[in-house]
């Protein structure tokens, strides 16, 4: 079974053939984050217009790639949220088109669904098949959940972040440090060449599988604006270490207090090295993360996500819209 997905719901424009959930036939991502970089962060205007320039050039490609023609696929997939409104709709509008046009069933997918199912992507995870339950810590620029996974689409949201998510205190930190957008590259690039040598606080919030990262940014910011920084590359080490030994920390407890069988690791910030490896070294069942270009935005994960919620009967209607604020539930 042949999938297209489409996915547009922030600052990457992007198109992907996926066969039975599992097997990548293409792949191609338009990034805007050159055009983003000069403001610092997304501006959610120009992003949508960009969307519109690049969705049909990446749908050609990813087609070409695929070596596909329309009679050749079963169905569209397509991001209705979480994300930005005017993104998201660039993406719908042409997923009805298509499905219209062709006769295709159409699947809405949502945003987060579709990180996690980037570790069923089989061949890029080490050979490592998913099982159930299992833990999976979604940390992208906009969300920081900690969900038990049961089963297909079957999810319970066991903790998220009270303010900043991981990938948006990545960001402002570098923005703090000057060391530019996206952050999370940005601050892992300088941590390497630097060692963990300042004390940063962590909010445990004991009790709770909940986290937070407003203290850490405003911790960093303090140190810089009092000018007791002198080596940007420290500072950047000791930020991601307290925010990977968070993350990490409770990552574990959740999993062995629920006796899950794996942890899955998804979204922008599974890409970070320090936390895959730590989160590997300190936990007692076997991690998976998907890698690097498919914990990033991108459509395979929400082609392979539908798979599986065609699988389920789980197929929408023309009248589907996007949803900005979707949760997981
Ligand atoms: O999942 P994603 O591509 O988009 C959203 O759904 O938000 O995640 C983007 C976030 C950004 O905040 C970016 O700084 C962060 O993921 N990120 C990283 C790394 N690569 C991307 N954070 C830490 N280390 C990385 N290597
Ligand atoms: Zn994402």
């Amino acid at each position: 079974m042949k999938i297209l997905g489409i996915e547009t719901s922030c600052d990457e424009t992007a198109a992907a053939v996926v066969e039975d959930g599992v097997s990548i036939l293409s792949n191609q991502i338009a990034s805007q984050v050159e055009i983003h970089a000069r403001y610092g962060g997304i501006v959610p205007e120009v992003a949508s217009r960009q969307h519109i320039l690049a969705i049909i050039p990446i749908l050609k490609q990813a087609m070409t790639e695929a070596r596909v023609i329309w009679s050749d696929l079963d169905g569209v997939a397509v991001t209705i949220g979480p994300g930005l409104a005017g993104s998201l709709l660039v993406g719908v509008n042409v997923a009805k088109a298509i499905a219209l046009a062709h006769g295709l069933p159409i699947i809405g997918v949502n945003h987060l669904e579709g990180h996690i199912y980037a570790n069923w992507l089989v061949e890029h995870s080490h050979g490592l098949a998913p099982l159930f339950p299992s833990v999976c810590l979604i940390v992208s620029g906009g969300h920081s959940d900690l969900v038990l996974m049961k089963g297909h689409g079957d999810y319970m949201v066991l903790g998220r972040t009270r303010d900043d998510a991981a990938g948006e205190a990545f960001d402002k930190a570098a923005r703090i440090l000057d060391l530019g957008y996206p952050g999370g590259p940005a601050i892992e690039r300088s941590a390497r060449a630097g060692t963990a040598s300042i004390q940063l606080p962590r909010a445990w919030l004991k009790g709770t599988s909940d986290f937070s990262f407003s203290g850490v940014k405003t911790a960093l910011l303090r140190l810089v604006e009092e000018g007791r920084v002198s080596i940007k590359a420290d500072a950047a080490a000791s930020f991601q270490e307290a925010v990977v030994d968070v993350l990490v920390t409770k990552t574990v407890a959740v999993a062995r207090e629920h006796r899950v069988k794996q942890i899955l690791l998804a979204g922008g910030v599974a890409a970070n090295e320090l936390l895959h490896q730590r989160l590997v070294k300190n936990s007692p069942i076997p991690v998976l993360v998907p890698q690097p270009v498919l914990c990033t935005d991108n459509a395979a994960m929400i082609a392979a996500c539908a798979y599986y919620r065609c699988q389920a009967g789980k197929i929408d209607g023309l009248d589907l819209d996007v949803v900005p604020n979707l949760k997981l539930s």
